[in-house]
C-alpha cells in the first residue's frame, strides 16, 4: 500500500531534465578572483581569507577538516578556491562570483560529511569553509543561544557549560561535528529520547540564498525554514547561524558503560534490549555498540556489546528503575558515575570522564581513519537467529574495526509528527542502526574490500529493517543509495535516495527547492532536485 502511494505521487515528477549552467566552466581561479575584487564589499579584507593552490597554506586548510581519509588522497578532486569568511557579509560576493564563473559551491562547516561532499566535487568548485564563522552567544535568562554555522557541537557544549550547569542542547556525540551540516540534517545524541533532535529545538536561522540575499526566519518564510531543519542545508543555500532553544537538565546526571561478551549472554541481552530501551522513560537512554574483539589470553574472537547510558537524575533512582525494567543487564552501583551534563557529553564523545571540558572545544578529532557507513531503522525486534548472522559477518577479517551502533527511539522521538521537519523517522521506529566499517590501509584495493564487506552486511540486514522505503538518515550520507547525475537531474534517481532519507517529506522538499533555487545552483550528488514543467 505504501509503495503504491509513493510511486503514485512521484509519477507526476518522472521527468528527466537537463539543467544548463548558462556559463562556461572556469578551469582556474583567476576570473573568480577578479570577480571578487570587483564585488566584495570589504574587498581588501576578503583576500586575507581567499586561498588558491598558489597559496602555501591551501592544502593544510583543505585537509584540516577532512574526517574521512577516503577523501584525503591526491586523487580526490580539489577546489579551485577556498574562502574562509570571517564575516557573513563576505559570503554574498562569493556566491555571485561562483555563479558568474560556472563554479559550484561546497559549504563546509565541520567537514564530517561521510562522502566528502562538503569539500570534493567532480566539477570546478569553490569551498566556503566556515571554520572562522564560529561565534557562540548564550543567553542564560532567555535559555537561547545563537551559534554560527562553523562552530562545532563541542564548542557549543563547552560554551553552554561555562554559563550554566543546568542548560544543555540535544545534539550529537562527537564534539568535532560542525553545526552547519549536523543541524541541517537533523542531529541527535544522548538527549534524543528526552528532547528529540537538534532541529526540534531550533527557532531561527540566518541564511544566504542563491541571489546572495541574507535572510532570517521571517524573511525566508516558514517553508524554507522548515526545509533547512533536516532537509540538508546544501540543497538550498548557505546557513550562517542558528538560534537554539536550550533545554534544561538536572545539575547531576548518571552515566554508565557496561561490556558483555557472548559468554556473558550478550545475544540474549541485545535481544531483550530491543524491547526495553525504546520503552524506557524519557529520562533514560541506553544506547548499544556492538563490535568484535579478541578476548582474553586465548585471543579467541567474541562479540562485545557495550551498553552506554545516560540518566537525567541521581544514581539511586536509576538503579531502582533498572532493577525493574532491565534486571538481566546486572548494572551495579560501581558501574555508574554521577556527573554534570557536560561531563556526560565528554563521556559520549569518547573522552575519559575526568578530563577538562575545554577539550570539547578542540577541532582535532581523536582518530582519523578510512571509513564507510550505512544506516537502518528497525521497526520489529530482530530475532536471535538474525543476530547470529550478524556475528558471522563480524567474524570476517574486514570487520576488525567494524561497529554497529543501536540508538533507541521512543520517548520524545515518537511524539513529534513525521512532517514537523523534513526528518521523518519518528513513531513506529524502535531504534536506528548505524553500520560502520573503519580501516587504516590506503589505496583502492583496501577500500573496495572493506566497502564490499559493509555492502554485504547491508544486504544481510534487509529482512530485519524498515521496508518500502528502507529508510536511512541523511547525516549518515551513503552514495550507494543513489546519486544525481551532474548536469542531469532525474527524479527517478533522486527519489530513490530522497524517499529513504525523507519518506513523505521528499516531495515538499522538491517544491521548496524549485521555488528558492530553480536553476539548481546549490547542488551535489545527493541534493534535492527542482522540477520543471
Ligand atoms: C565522527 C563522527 C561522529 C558523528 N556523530 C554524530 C552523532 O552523534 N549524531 C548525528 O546526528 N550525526 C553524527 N555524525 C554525522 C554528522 O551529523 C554529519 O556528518 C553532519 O552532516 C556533519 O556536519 P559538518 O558540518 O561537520 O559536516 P560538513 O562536511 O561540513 O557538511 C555536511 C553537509 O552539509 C553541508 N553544509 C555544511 N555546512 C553548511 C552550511 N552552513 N550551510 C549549508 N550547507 C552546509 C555540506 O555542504 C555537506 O553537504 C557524525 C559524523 C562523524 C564523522
Ligand atoms: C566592512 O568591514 C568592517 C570591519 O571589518 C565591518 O564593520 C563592516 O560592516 C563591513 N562593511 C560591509 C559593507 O560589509
Ligand atoms: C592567496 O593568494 C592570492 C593571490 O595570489 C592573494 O590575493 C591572497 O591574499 C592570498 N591569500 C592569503 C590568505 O594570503
Ligand atoms: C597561480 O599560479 C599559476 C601557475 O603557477 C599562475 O598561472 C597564476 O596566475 C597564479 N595565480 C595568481 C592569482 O597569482
Ligand atoms: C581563522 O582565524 C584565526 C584568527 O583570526 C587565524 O589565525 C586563522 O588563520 C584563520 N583560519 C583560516 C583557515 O582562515
Ligand atoms: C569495554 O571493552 C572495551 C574494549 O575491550 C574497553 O576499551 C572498555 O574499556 C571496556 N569498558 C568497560 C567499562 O569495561
Ligand atoms: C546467562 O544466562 C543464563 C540463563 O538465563 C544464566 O543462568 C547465567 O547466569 C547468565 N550468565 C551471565 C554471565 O549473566
Ligand atoms: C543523464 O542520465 C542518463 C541516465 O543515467 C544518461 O544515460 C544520460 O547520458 C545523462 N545525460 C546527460 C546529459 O548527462
Amino acid at each position: 500500500m505504501e509503495i503504491s502511494r509513493i510511486s503514485h505521487s512521484l509519477l507526476f515528477f518522472f521527468l528527466v531534465v537537463i539543467s544548463c549552467s548558462g556559463h562556461a566552466l572556469s578551469q582556474d581561479h583567476r576570473d573568480f578572483l577578479r570577480c571578487l575584487s570587483l564585488n566584495a564589499q570589504n574587498n581588501s579584507e576578503i583576500f586575507e581569507v581567499v586561498y588558491t593552490p598558489n597559496n602555501s597554506s591551501y592544502l593544510s586548510i583543505l585537509q584540516s577538516s577532512i574526517r574521512n581519509l577516503r577523501f584525503a588522497s591526491s586523487s580526490t578532486p580539489r577546489p579551485l578556491v577556498i574562502v574562509t569568511p570571517v564575516l557573513e557579509t563576505q559570503i554574498p560576493a562569493i556566491v555571485l562570483c561562483a555563479r558568474e564563473n560556472g563554479m559550484q559551491i561546497r559549504t563546509r562547516s565541520g567537514g564530517h560529511d561521510y562522502e566528502g561532499l562538503s569539500y570534493a566535487s567532480q566539477v570546478p568548485f569553490v569551498v566556503i569553509d566556515l571554520i572562522n564563522l564560529s561565534e557562540i552567544t548564550v543567553d542564560v535568562d532567555q535559555k537561547t543561544a545563537w551559534v554560527q554555522a562553523g562552530a562545532t557541537i563541542g564548542q557549543l557544549y563547552y560554551k553552554i557549560s561555562q554559563k550554566s550547569r543546568t542548560l544543555a542542547f540535544p545534539a550529537g556525540a562527537c564534539p568535532t561535528v560542525g553545526v552547519g551540516g549536523h543541524f541541517s540534517g537533523g542531529g541527535y545524541g544522548a538527549l534524543l529520547r528526552k528532547y528529540g533532535l537538534a532541529v526540534d529545538n531550533i527557532v531561527d536561522a540566518r541564511f544566504i540564498n542563491v541571489n546572495g540575499r541574507v535572510l532570517d526566519r521571517k524573511s525566508m518564510g516558514e517553508e524554507l525554514f522548515w526545509a533547512i531543519r533536516g532537509g540538508g542545508g546544501a540543497s538550498f543555500g548557505i546557513i550562517t547561524a542558528w538560534k537554539l532553544n536550550l533545554v534544561t537538565v538536572p545539575g547531576t546526571v548518571t552515566i554508565f558503560s557496561i561490556n558483555r561478551t557472548l559468554e556473558q549472554n550478550a545475544t540474549e541481552l541485545i535481544y531483550k534490549w530491543q524491547y526495553v530501551a525504546p520503552n524506557l522513560p524519557k529520562d533514560v537512554l541506553i544506547a548499544l555498540s556492538i563490535t568484535r574483539i579478541n578476548s582474553g589470553k586465548t585471543g579467541e574472537k567474541t562479540i562485545l556489546a557495550t551498553f552506554n547510558s545516560l540518566f537525567l537524575g541521581h544514581v539511586d533512582r536509576f538503579l531502582e528503575l533498572l532493577k525493574q525494567s532491565f534486571p538481566e543487564l546486572g548494572v551495579q552501583r560501581e558501574d555508574c558515575s554521577e556527573v554534570t551534563w557536560v561531563q556526560s557529553a565528554l563521556f559520549f564523545g569518547g573522552y575519559p570522564i575526568g578530563v577538562s571540558p575545554e577539550v570539547l572545544a578542540s577541532r582535532v578529532p581523536l582518530t582519523r581513519l578510512y571509513f564507510k557507513a550505512k544506516s537502518d531503522y528497525v521497526q520489529e525486534p530482530i530475532p536471535e537467529h538474525g543476530f547470529q548472522g550478524i556475528w558471522n559477518l563480524l567474524y570476517e577479517k574486514e570487520a576488525d574495526m567494524a561497529q554497529l551502533i543501536f540508538s533507541p527511539y521512543g520517548g520524545r522521538m515518537k511524539e513529534v509528527s513525521e512532517s514537523a521537519v523534513p526528518f521523518p523517522h519518528r513513531a513506529g521506529n524502535l531504534y536506528k542502526i548505524q553500520h560502520l566499517v573503519y580501516w587504516d590501509e590506503p589505496g583502492m584495493e583496501a577500500s573496495e574490500r572493506y566497502i564490499n564487506w559493509i555492502r554485504r552486511l547491508y544486504s544481510y540486514m534487509a529482512p530485519y529493517v524498515s521496508k518500502f522505503p528502507r529508510s536511512a538518515y541523511i547525516n549518515y550520507r551513503d552514495l550507494d543509495l543513489g546519486i544525481n547525475n551532474e548536469g542531469n537531474t532525474s527524479f527517478a534517481q533522486a527519489s530513490i535516495w530522497g524517499i529513504k532519507y525523507f519518506n513523505n517529506n521528499f516531495n515538499r522538499l522538491v517544491r521548496i527547492k524549485t521555488e528558492v533555487d530553480p536553476s539548481n545552483f546549490f547542488r551535489n550528488e545527493q541534493s534535492i532536485p527542482p522540477f520543471y514543467f
